[in-house]
């Protein structure tokens, strides 16, 4: 979960690295060479390692004004191939968007690789064994996975996304970026600690909006300064969460929640002590806000900005409530299951954001790969923004078309597909799961032979899109997502409409930012 904020660290360690740099002016040259050629016991992949100390960071962190790739990324692998070495924040790096590498090495976590944190980060959001990242994982399964969505999450996030969309349509504007955090914190923490900190006297939600803004600002620590103020921010939330904890255990309340669940198991868990608790929910808050936020801001802009995407979701969410016997009546597991477009928009949503560019992991051996060797603790940036954006794979990659979604959904169960060359025509079998029970559909013909060449590739799509990761260490939040986002679209659709009332200004550093935020005007539907 840490990774993207990883990337946010890189800015810290810049100036860090810059001041260095300034003293290192007089380096030696035989020190010179020895940065620039690394040692390596075979050949290193093509790429360069940049200034002493700095190495290529600043190249990596210069801000672009688009949802495109970072031009540091995009300039290195036309000049070097889908896999280079690059040197960041002062250590040796190997950037690879190569599918079928990723793809390997995502299935070799704990074997040739492990999970890599920079350490500005690492002490906040890292997970530090084995051990207790798989309880984390679990927890966070049990408590936000599909068997709690389907139980009573799907309803109680309904109900907070009606409220707070009718108080947003009550406002002028509302900067749909923060105010999604809020909405995100509150819920999250709801199921994390109850109401616990209703009455307290700061809103966390308030603090995670300081948080992420200063998490992006030039890391001086003195009094005034953005990075000042996150710190303090940081530590302030550290000291609620060790209070209602404190509070908990020493009340004889029982609420399911998952606050409860970890102080059960205590005892259990030898890591599970109060600082592993504060940090994990600490972690949990953090992920479950940033992203989702984000996401949802980058929903509001996609859909204001292709009506056509926006008529054919509230077809299909008008039709959802069509279905049923009162438009009021919460939605269902089934009615969420229904809403194919919707999934389709929240992937190209996923697949253009990128909220961060890949993910960090560190070689534990030497790595060979087409005849380069990744050098044993280099570090592994998986590159799969660069996948998501690549043309060979998606038309037109940075063109908003969740259309292109359809036919790869439908590929995914395709069975057998047989060409008929003389007609021009595809007559597959396809294989449809549900639950237990197979069904089988039979010549369903594509009149259209380009769109099953391209874009109809699963087995390619399915090791190129990883917009939660993929393999052992894959998203353990992806359903809840998925579910959040397409609730909130559900409400947001069938109930209002928006405009932009200001800024919209994307910028990519390299973590997605809104710097001018998001000012939509939303408008119950009469
Ligand atoms: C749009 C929303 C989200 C995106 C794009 C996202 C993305 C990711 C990615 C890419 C990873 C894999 C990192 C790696 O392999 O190094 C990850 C891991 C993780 N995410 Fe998310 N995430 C999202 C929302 C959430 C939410 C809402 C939660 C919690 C409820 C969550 C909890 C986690 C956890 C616990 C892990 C670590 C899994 C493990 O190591 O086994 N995420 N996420
Ligand atoms: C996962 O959580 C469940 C429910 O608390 C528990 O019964 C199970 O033992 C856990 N599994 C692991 C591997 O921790
Ligand atoms: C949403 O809010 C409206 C207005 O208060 C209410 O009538 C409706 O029942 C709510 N729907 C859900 C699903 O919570
Ligand atoms: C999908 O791509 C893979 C790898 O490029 C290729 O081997 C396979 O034949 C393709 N399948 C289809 C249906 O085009």
């Amino acid at each position: 979960m840490s990774t993207y904020l990883d990337f946010l660290s890189v800015a810290n360690m810049l100036t860090i690295g810059l001041c260095m740099g300034g003293l290192l002016a007089a380096v030696v040259a035989r020190w010179l060479r020895r940065w620039q050629n690394p040692k390596c016991n075979g050949v290193l992949p093509p790429g360069s390692m940049g200034l002493p100390f700095v190495g290529e960071t600043l190249g990596l962190i210069i801000p672009s004004a688009s949802l495109d790739l970072p031009p540091f990324i995009k300039t290195r692998i036309k000049k070097y191939g889908p896999i280079f070495r690059t040197n960041l924040a002062g250590r040796p790096m190997i950037v690879t968007a190569d599918r079928e590498f990723n793809h390997f090495l995502l299935r070799q976590d704990g074997k040739l690789v492990d999970t890599w944190s920079l350490d500005t980060f690492a002490e906040v959001f890292d997970q530090t064994t084995q051990s207790s990242r798989k309880y984390t994982r679990n927890l966070t399964l049990n408590h936000f996975g599909i068997e709690a969505l389907r139980g009573n999450l799907l309803p109680k996030m309904e109900n907070a996304i009606n409220d707070t969309l009718r108080a947003w349509s009550s406002q002028e504007s509302t900067e749909v970026k923060s105010a999604a955090i809020t909405l995100t914190i509150d819920f999250a923490s709801k199921q994390l600690f109850s109401g616990d900190l209703d009455d307290a006297p700061l809103k966390l939600s308030d603090m995670f909006n300081h948080l992420v803004d200063g998490l992006m600002s030039f890391p001086l620590n003195i009094p005034g300064t953005a990075h000042h103020k996150c710190l303090k921010v940081h530590k302030q939330v550290r000291e609620m969460m060790s209070d209602v904890l404190r509070k908990r255990r020493s009340s004889s309340e029982k609420r399911e929640d998952l606050l409860h669940h970890l102080i059960n198991d205590m005892d259990t868990g030898d890591f599970l002590s109060e600082g592993f608790i504060i940090q994990l929910m600490f972690g949990l808050l953090f992920v479950s806000s940033d992203s989702i936020s984000t996401t949802c801001a980058l929903a509001f802009k996609f859909l204001f900005e292709h009506p056509t995407v926006l008529d054919e979701l509230i077809a299909e969410h008008v039709h959802i409530l069509e279905k049923k016997e009162n438009t009021d009546s919460p939605l269902t597991w089934n009615d969420y299951k229904s809403m194919t477009f919707t999934l389709q928009v929240i992937n190209e949503v996923l697949r253009l954001g990128n909220i961060s560019p890949g993910l960090l992991r560190r070689a534990l051996q030497d790595i060979p790969i087409n005849g380069y060797t990744i050098p044993e603790g280099w570090v592994i940036l998986l590159a799969s923004a660069a996948l998501h954006l690549n043309p060979d794979e998606f038309e037109d990659p940075l063109t908003f078309n969740p259309r292109r979604w359809k036919t790869w959904q439908f590929e995914t169960r395709i069975h057998e597909i047989v060409r008929d060359t003389t007609r021009h025509e595809y007559t597959t079998r396809i294989h449809l799961k549900n639950g237990d029970k197979a069904y089988f559909y039979s010549c369903i013909r594509f009149v259209s032979i380009s769109s099953l060449t391209r874009d109809l590739n699963s087995s390619v799509v399915a090791k190129s899109f990883m917009p939660f990761g993929s393999g052992m260490k894959q998203c353990a939040g992806s359903e809840y997502s998925r579910v959040f986002l397409a609730t909130f679209l559900h409400v947001l659709v069938t109930k209002y409409r928006w405009e932009l009332v200001k800024g919209g200004k994307i910028v990519r550093a390299p973590i997605i930012r809104f710097p001018h935020g998001f000012h939509y005007k939303i408008t119950a539907k009469t």
